[in-house]
């Protein structure tokens, strides 16, 4: 086997990653982090011609970061908001070219407003949804509405067969979503989700 540094940072952030789980399970999410497979997946659905950047939320150590960068987007178009610090040391570590926010994804709107960073395109995350309560899950998905445009979409990853995002909040926010990828070679299988906003009703489109 062939070890390189940036191969090295990788494992010893996947490392790290475990160990933050054991001591903060229910912050984290997740034992390990997405593999290559479910990273490539996510980031396949960004359409890296459009103007905007991207959002990450939840970066973690870097798993999608690093398929989002592979697949095309520039650096200086790509944020990643993580809440934990150390996580977000990885990150700038990792990807010095990104901008890396540390904050709550449940404050998505206005960190993004302190910062001025935008417009955004598409928000991609690997948030632990399902393990949250439904009022923080729709304050994560309608702060993400709320700073995309009119077609953008919110990509979100789940290792369960349901919806990650509760129907309730669907019709509350006025948006759909649909199974995009299911991904078998994944610690556990995972299903990406892409979700937009349902089209205005033909009487509102033609006013
Ligand atoms: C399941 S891990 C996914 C990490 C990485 N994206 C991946 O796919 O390997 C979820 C990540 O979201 C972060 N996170 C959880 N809740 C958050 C919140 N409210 N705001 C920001 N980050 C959060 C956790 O610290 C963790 O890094």
């Amino acid at each position: 086997m062939r070890f390189s540094p940036a191969r090295d940072r990788a494992k010893r952030a996947e490392l790290g990653f475990f160990l933050l789980w054991l001591r903060r399970p229910g912050r984290v999410g997740a034992l390990v982090p997405s593999g290559r497979a479910l990273a490539t997946s996510m980031a396949a659905r960004i359409d890296v011609h459009a103007p905007g950047v991207v959002v990450e939320l939840g970066g973690g150590t870097g798993s999608i970061t690093e398929a989002i960068l592979a697949a095309g987007t520039a650096p200086q178009d790509l944020v990643v908001v993580e809440h934990e610090a150390k996580l977000c040391a990885v990150l700038a570590t990792r990807f010095p070219h990104i901008q890396v926010l540390q904050g709550d994804a449940r404050d998505l709107k206005n960190l993004l407003e302190k910062t001025g960073i935008g417009p955004v395109k598409t928000v991609v995350s690997g948030l632990p949804l399902l393990s949250m309560d439904d009022r923080d899950c729709q304050r994560i998905v309608a702060g993400a509405f709320s700073v995309l445009p009119p077609r953008g979409e919110f990509l979100q990853f789940t290792y369960g067969p349901a919806s990650p995002v509760s129907r309730q909040t669907r019709s509350s926010l006025g948006i759909a979503g649909r199974r995009s990828d299911w991904i078998l070679y994944n610690l556990p299988p995972a299903t990406v989700w892409r979700f937009h906003r349902n089209p205005a009703p033909a009487s509102i489109r033609a006013a």
